[in-house]
């Protein structure tokens, strides 16, 4: 076999056999096809696309490519949800807590924030103290114990998809449905759970920007999934507005811990009850009511919160923070962005919200980049809300002052007042499931 006759089929349209995927897949993750073999073929897939069985056998062929986590050591059904990224999105801090509250494990890894979108890990770390590394046997020990644990992606999950991704992002291939698919499910399937809840978000800060494209990504990771026996399900989400109101890391730990104690803003506990009822009916604690009502129980009496905190404390986090979220990282300089004329903000866009405050240091541009857990934005107004001149719609928070002008800028290059309200989204526009397509 050759990877150019390899490369000659997808170009000319053909369907990739598992022989074919595997020799491709398994030559680079050795280094004995070049990135620009692999780089030709991504474009092909690119431009040809890809059949759903074809896509199947590319996610199982990359899941394959590292460690798959046998979670049998843990007793029950394992739950684990995955978000295609957005900004200002903390429902892992939020709906792991509730599940776990509601008897269903969690043994869950999460990834850094990269680019505008933020990850789960680096939010944990703006706790101080937490740890989000540890061995497996410790891994499955405080899941055993607590029924939560979220730690880092292991070096040795789905290690094509970590070469395959980086060269995606340098070759101009990331926005590619069966791409996209294999690579999140293959991380899905590797870790183990046996229910495993997607949130496709939709928007201007997400990946997807339109619901039949949106629809189209979870349909097709609900069916990998699904022929891997395993129980999904996927929520497609409003990324037009961020989630709450906090934009960086410990600005979402805080905002995260007031929706566990029940004081959190609408949307997003709105959401966070939708995600977590839909993780409890996969992992089949009852319909959809009745998971509902059992995920809003535990933010009323206080057992996801507890649970939240048992969880970092396990992992070496100082809990007092999480009680007194003002005892988190603050950052020394504020500054707010104040608009010169009243309306309405007709315009948002996600994207360099999640920019302006990478600029302000609470995310990274390359891998290696530190990050300032205080840094970040807490918006006060949103897509849609009524603002007067003079008013400010966000506070930016930073180590350096010198920072803000070019967050500023980013900033307002996404914003427009208007004379008339803009249509709401939906925070959720349907879900996706084996049995088919719900809109709402
Ligand atoms: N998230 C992933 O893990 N992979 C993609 O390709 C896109 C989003």
């Amino acid at each position: 076999m050759r990877m150019y006759d390899i490369i000659a089929k997808k170009r000319d349209g053909g369907t990739l056999t598992r022989a074919e995927l595997e020799f491709a897949i398994g030559g680079y993750v050795a280094g004995a096809v070049p990135d620009y073999q692999m780089s030709a073929l991504l474009m092909a897939v690119y431009l040809r696309g890809m059949t759903d069985d074809e896509t199947a056998t590319l996610t199982d062929v990359m899941a394959r490519s590292g460690d798959m986590v046998d979670l049998s050591a843990i007793g029950g059904v394992k739950a684990d949800k995955h978000s295609t990224g957005g900004v200002g999105d903390k429902t892992t801090l939020v709906i792991t807590p509730i599940v776990a509250a509601c008897g269903v494990k969690v043994a869950k890894m999460s990834g850094r924030g990269l680019g505008h979108t933020g990850g789960t890990i680096d939010k944990m770390e703006a706790v101080p103290g937490t740890r989000t590394e540890m061995t497996q046997e410790q891994f499955f020990e405080q899941v055993n114990d607590i029924g939560l644990a979220v730690i880092g992606q292991s070096g040795h999950i789905a290690v094509a998809d970590k070469k395959l991704y980086a060269l995606r992002d340098v070759t101009a291939t990331v926005g590619c449905l069966p791409l996209i698919a294999s690579s999140i499910m293959s991380k899905k399937l590797a870790a183990g759970s046996d229910a495993i809840l997607l949130d496709v978000t939709m928007g201007s800060g997400a990946f997807m920007h339109t619901l039949p494209e949106a629809i189209e990504l979870a349909r097709l990771m609900v069916a990998i999934g699904t022929a891997h026996g395993r129980r999904v399900a996927a929520l497609i989400t409003d990324m037009d507005k961020p989630l709450g109101h906090n934009i960086g890391n410990a600005l979402e730990v805080a905002e995260s811990m007031a929706v566990l104690k029940n004081e959190g803003p609408a949307d997003l506990t709105e959401v966070c009850l939708q995600l977590a009822a839909n993780m409890l009916v996969l992992a089949g604690r009852g319909d959809m009511a009745a998971c509902r009502a059992m995920a809003q129980r535990t933010l009323k009496d206080g057992s996801a919160f507890e649970k939240c905190c048992r969880m970092f404390a396990a992992q070496g986090g100082d809990v007092r923070t999480l009680q007194n979220t003002a005892l988190l990282p603050q950052a020394p300089h504020r500054f707010e962005l104040r608009v010169g004329q009243s309306g309405y903000i007709t315009q948002n866009d996600v994207e360099r919200i999640g920019s302006a405050s990478v600029l302000l240091g609470a995310g990274r541009l390359t891998k290696e980049d530190a990050i300032d857990p205080a840094a970040g934005i807490v918006l006060h107004k949103k897509l849609g809300d009524r603002v007067e001149a003079g008013e400010s719609l966000a506070t930016f928070h930073a180590a350096d002052p010198a920072l803000f002008a070019a967050a500023e800028e980013t900033y307002r290059q996404g914003l427009v007042i208007g004379p008339e309200k803009p249509n709401e989204p939906p925070l959720v526009y349907a879900r996706v499931s084996a049995d088919g397509v719900e809109t709402f």
